[in-house]
């Protein structure tokens, strides 16, 4: 119950001030597949995901000003990474293990439904060695 088993990583998250210029550019410069976009009002952005062998890139732009990740684009405001994302056994078991171990998890602690229609929770940057990091269900 208070193990936490690191899956493989199911993506890498770029902010992007322009959502459909990114997903073209990606897509002009990988010939990779590229995901139509999606909106989530709940984590209030908007994303694509680019495909990759052993994961994938997803690009984010905030949906408005009042996205969490409004902050992060005006700080840097050509884009840059933002989080990764780990699939994992249990999300609870993981969570708590966390928890346990001094990490904050940001919000509720309560699991909300990413972009591929799974829980999610997010660790506090500071309590991860200056990155965020998504956990997801596999
Ligand atoms: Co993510």
């Amino acid at each position: 119950m208070n193990e936490m088993m690191l899956g493989r990583i199911n993506h890498i998250a770029i902010v992007v001030p322009d959502l459909d210029g990114a997903a073209a550019q990606w897509q002009a410069r990988t010939g990779a597949e590229v995901s139509a976009p999606q909106s989530l009002p709940e984590h209030g952005v908007r994303v694509v995901f680019v495909v990759a062998e052993n994961g994938k890139i997803e690009l984010l732009e905030p949906l408005d000003d009042s996205s969490p990740i409004a902050a992060f684009l005006a700080r840097n405001p050509d884009g840059g990474m933002h989080h990764i994302c780990f699939d994992v056994d249990d999300l609870y078991a993981s969570r708590d293990r966390l928890i346990d171990s001094g990490a904050r998890i940001l919000g509720s602690h309560e699991p909300k439904i990413g972009a591929h229609g799974k829980p999610v929770l997010f660790i506090h940057p500071k309590d991860m060695t200056g990155t965020l990091v998504e956990l997801q269900q596999a």
